[in-house]
């Protein structure tokens, strides 16, 4: 089973991506293997342009992993109160799946995580997220994660998104 992960920012010590990885570790001790596309690895994405049919090859490796993926889970810091344009734009590169037998995130459970400084830019940033979800076809877990640093919490909450997603890739392969 493949879990991948897409995000985080670019700072070195970034707290969305220490989650992120966190989470992909918790899949990984439940039997997953897992691929991780944070920061530095979405900087190098080229801004999607639809009408630019050449840059597809430059996103072609985070498209064909998200292709395989039977999960996923993504990590977005909350930026004025919704998802980071690093993220968003590492989304809008899933257009290309749009023709696929299975399209877009059709059929995979997608744990959210957020990381934002305050609660009310963290709950938008979620339904963000998770509204985006939704038009990928993908299936947001119950379970999604606010993360202001601050509570005690937070590890057992990344387990649990780490477990939901699991449960639902290895419930549909059966
Ligand atoms: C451009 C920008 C916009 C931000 N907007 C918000 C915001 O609206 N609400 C909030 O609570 N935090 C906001 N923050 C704080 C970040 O969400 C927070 O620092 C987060 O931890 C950054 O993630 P990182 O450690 O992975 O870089 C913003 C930070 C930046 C750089």
């Amino acid at each position: 089973m493949l879990i991948v992960g897409i995000g985080g920012t670019t700072r070195g010590d970034s707290a969305t991506e220490q989650a992120l990885r966190a989470a992909l570790q918790a899949a990984e001790q439940l039997g997953a293997r897992t691929r991780l596309f944070g920061g530095a690895e979405l900087l190098t994405q080229p801004i999607y342009d639809p009408q630019d049919d050449s840059s597809r090859g430059a996103r072609a490796e985070l498209v064909e992993a998200v292709r395989q993926a039977d999960g996923l889970i993504i990590a977005s810091p909350g930026y004025h109160g919704s998802i980071s344009g690093l993220v968003k734009n590492a989304l809008d590169g899933l257009e290309d799946l749009r023709d696929d037998i299975r399209p877009y995130l059709e059929g995979r459970a997608v744990g959210l995580i957020v990381r934002a400084d305050g609660p009310q830019a963290g709950g938008s940033t979620l339904a963000a997220l998770r509204s985006i979800v939704h038009a990928l076809r993908g299936w947001p877990t119950p379970l999604g994660v606010v993360q202001t640093g601050e509570d005690e919490q937070d590890s057992a909450r990344l387990i649990l998104l780490a477990g939901q997603v699991f449960d639902f890739a290895r419930a549909r392969a059966t």
